[in-house]
């Protein structure tokens, strides 16, 4: 297996959608079995960059954990736990904040997205970068699996690494991008934006506990520039049996999934043990990695 150290996290605002799975889950689980160290942290820190209801978010929590377990994240092979739960990644990213340019984060996607290019949002969205490169700099990671839309987010945490180099001294490797082969997944309804859990409208996105009822609808409602010209295997369709198809073909994919998270929600006492071992894994490496940036700073 190769050295080096994996390291990606996901936020708790909602069930997994095809987005996630074909973008991120599905390599994760592959990522485990072919690295020797490997992390995945379900990061709340980063859903209260936006208003959360708590109870709304403590069982997001849970449903995010047996949606990634479903996916086939084996706590076995891969530390899988809760951001909130190691303070040390407020800790490190307080300290890269303070390396880190107003100016450098004011062009970054999160923000234009989320602050509606108003410069309204909160502090911590706007320092929502700087707290993933903390995530990822925190265990010395060396690689980090993301989509394209988090490419930018990493060339951030490349560049607070440098950073923090320079200042303090060699330190932190520079993490590198696993870029996910599959390409961004659309929105069902607004083919301009991706697919998102955060997304409003019920039927932009397609979501890992759907019924086969459910993803039959939204495909059927799902805006598309198909023509049956325009995809050879297509030839003679119409657009209705074109979308029944896709959606077929996607009920097909995830049915193994729907059946193993139906399973694994109804345990929460058991997600709630594989976080807090999880949690007591990444403390055992982020505490002394903590400690040595706290002697370079001069703490
Ligand atoms: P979301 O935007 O849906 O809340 P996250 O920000 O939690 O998703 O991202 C989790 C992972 O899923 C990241 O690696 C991200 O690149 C990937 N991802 C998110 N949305 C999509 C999408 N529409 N298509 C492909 N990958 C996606
Ligand atoms: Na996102």
């Amino acid at each position: 297996r190769c050295g080096g150290r994996v390291f990606s996290g996901i936020q708790p605002t909602g069930v997994p959608h095809l987005g996630n799975y074909l973008g991120a889950l599905e390599q994760w689980a592959e990522l485990q079995r072919e690295y020797r160290s490997v992390l995945f942290s379900i990061v709340d820190l980063h859903a209260i960059t936006v208003p959360q209801d708590p109870a709304h978010l403590r069982d997001n929590i849970l449903d995010l954990t047996a949606s990634l377990l479903a996916c086939g994240i084996d706590p076995a092979h891969a530390v899988l736990f809760r951001q909130s739960q190691v303070s040390e990644h407020a800790e490190l990213s307080w300290i890269l904040g303070c390396l880190t340019s107003m100016p450098r984060l004011r062009h970054l996607p999160q923000w234009k997205m989320k602050s509606k290019g108003k410069n309204e949002g909160s502090v911590g969205l706007f320092t929502y970068p700087v707290l993933q490169a903390a995530d990822i700099l925190l265990y010395r990671s060396t690689h980090v699996p993301v989509g394209e839309d988090q490419l930018q987010h990493l060339e951030l945490a490349q560049d607070v690494a440098r950073i923090f180099n320079k200042q303090y001294g060699d330190l932190f490797p520079i993490p590198k991008a696993l870029l996910s082969s599959t390409r961004r997944v659309k929105s069902l309804r607004d083919p301009s934006s991706k697919m998102s859990k955060s997304d409003p409208h019920r039927l932009a996105t397609v979501s890992l506990t759907d019924s086969p009822d459910d993803i039959v609808l939204k495909f059927r409602r799902a805006v598309t520039d198909f023509t049956s010209e325009a995809v050879a295997s297509a030839r003679g369709l119409q657009t209705a049996q074109y979308k029944l198809l896709v959606a077929e073909a996607v009920i097909h994919r995830t049915a193994p999934l729907r059946a193993e998270l139906g399973r694994l929600r109804a345990d929460r006492g058991h997600l709630e043990r594989v976080l807090t071992r999880g949690a007591q894994r990444a403390r055992e490496l982020a505490a002394p990695l903590l400690q040595e940036v706290h002697k370079r700073v001069g703490f």
